[in-house]
């Protein structure tokens, strides 16, 4: 019985910190589930909107003292009454606003623009999050995390992975296309990501920050990385043979960089804006109407596009964790929100239990280029997400000095399943394995 106990959940009093406070573990009633968060990824929007100050006021701001963090993945540890469809044990994806159910919006699966104000409660903003071991959800705002994904995949799907399917769905992307897309924070780069396995033919990325440059030149996310400044129109038109973009998207919220989106982008084009905030000015008929460009706006997703996400995540053989630069504890959350706001890292996250242990873990580069290049249709023969040495000793039941060694596959959980095999590794081995496992866990850059 969980109920009574008490947890440490990290809250943001908005002045650029991090406190802990110590909130009873919740008790699910009717149709509502206990979720042990595994993962927790912080986003842009956290550290606008939250982190430096409380910016949303009333009941669309953040609620001082609710547990932060809008975008968690973890497993089902117990079940209210009145469950319709999940149970104990699934892993899941939380949607991350929960809204009336009944309204318009709600009824179209958009529960991000839920019409009222009393039921709309975002979780990290006017409900607890995912910043603390256990998380209460409701079972309507939860999606199945397929067993061939891990939960830091399914924490980027919550938020940053979502917005931009959605963004790319609406503007639409395919093999004609070369993609522009300005500020390389975690959405930019997991929409460089989806464009890839959309089968954009040519990707252009555009930054201030060098180690955001460096990071998508890095995972060969784009095929041209340019820094931000007053040539950004003119370069990007020298890439495209004069023409420009038939796609571009802007996750900067930047002013400069929204034009550029609107002037690089091709007769006909078609423009996104994710980026939150800010403003635009643009000259409607040179810049838009002569050209005859669209732009869209596009605000989270709705629940059904985040479960046709996951389905096509998973075909497309992609990985979302590969931004994750970055992993923390909870206790060092303080460490992981200051390294978000410094913008010198992809994705942060805050993870637990077997996503800490993803020491060791070394990706096989190769094997991912070839997922994430496999697009549609050109799948990589086996189906391989990445190797995994596990440090296992620690489990109860297990014995001190059994590490397991290969491929982690579908429908392996990383518990002993499918493609697992157990090595008997020599003490050394072992010492220096657990020194890694170390190591992987502080701030320094990983490549994951
Ligand atoms: N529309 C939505 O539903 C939605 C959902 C999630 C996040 N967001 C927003 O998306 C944006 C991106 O999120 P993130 O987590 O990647 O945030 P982030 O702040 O980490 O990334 C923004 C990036 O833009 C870059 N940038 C700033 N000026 C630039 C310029 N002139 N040219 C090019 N790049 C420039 C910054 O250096 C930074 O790397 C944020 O504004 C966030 O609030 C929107
Ligand atoms: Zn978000
Ligand atoms: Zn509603």
């Amino acid at each position: 019985m969980v109920g009574k106990r008490k947890m440490r959940g990290a809250i943001l009093p908005g002045n650029s910190s991090v406190e802990f406070r110590d909130f009873d573990i919740p008790v699910p009633g009717h149709g509502e589930a206990l979720i042990k968060t595994k993962s927790s990824t912080i986003c842009g929007s956290d550290i606008r909107a939250i982190y430096h100050e409380h910016l949303g006021k009333g009941p669309e701001g953040y609620q001082p003292g609710m547990i932060a963090g809008h975008e968690p993945a973890g497993q089902i540890v117990e079940c209210g009454p009145g469950m319709r469809r999940f149970k104990k044990g699934d892993r899941v994806i939380l949607y991350h606003i929960s809204g009336c159910g009944v309204c318009n919006d709600c009824r179209r699966g958009y529960m991000i623009s839920c019409t009222s104000a009393e039921f709309r409660r975002a979780y990290g903003w006017q409900r607890h999050g995912g910043m603390a071991p256990y998380i209460l959800a409701e079972e309507k705002d939860l999606v199945l995390l397929p067993d061939s994904l891990t939960y830091t995949d399914g924490a980027q799907a919550a938020c940053g992975f979502g917005t931009v399917y959605e963004g790319l769905e609406k503007i639409g992307v395919c093999g004609n296309d070369t993609v522009l897309v300005t500020g390389l924070g975690p959405v930019g780069l997991a929409t460089l990501m989806l464009c890839r396995a959309m089968g954009a033919s040519r990707l252009i990325g555009i930054d201030v920050i060098k180690e955001r440059l460096q990071l998508a030149r890095k995972l060969k996310l784009a095929d041209h990385v340019l820094p931000a400044g007053p040539d950004n129109v003119k370069e990007v038109l020298e890439l495209t043979g004069g023409r420009g973009c038939e796609r571009t998207v802007d996750c900067s919220a930047n002013e400069a960089a929204r034009l550029v989106c609107i002037q690089a982008a091709r007769k006909w084009g078609r423009i996104c804006f994710i980026g939150e905030g800010g403003a635009c000015s643009l000259k409607p008929s040179p810049d838009i109407i002569h050209d005859q460009k669209t732009i869209y706006g596009s605000w989270v997703t709705s629940i059904w596009k985040m479960e046709e996400l996951v389905e096509r995540i998973e075909r497309w053989g992609i990985h979302p964790e590969r931004l994750v630069t970055h992993r923390f504890p909870l206790e060092r959350a303080g460490e992981a929100y200051a390294l978000m706001a410094s913008g010198k890292c992809g994705k942060v996250a805050v993870v637990f239990d077997e996503e800490l242990k993803q020491g060791g873990v070394q990706s096989d580069d190769r094997e991912r280029e070839s997922n994430l290049h496999a697009g549609p249709g050109r799948r990589p023969a086996v189906k391989r997400s990445f190797l995994r040495l596990e440090f296992r000793g620690a489990d109860p039941g297990r014995r001190p000095g059994h590490v397991r060694v290969g491929p982690r596959v579908r429908g392996d959980r990383g518990g002993g399943g499918l493609g697992g095999r157990i090595a008997r590794l020599s003490a050394h081995r072992l010492r220096v394995g657990l020194r890694q496992r170390e190591g992987n866990r502080t701030d320094s850059p990983r490549d994951t």
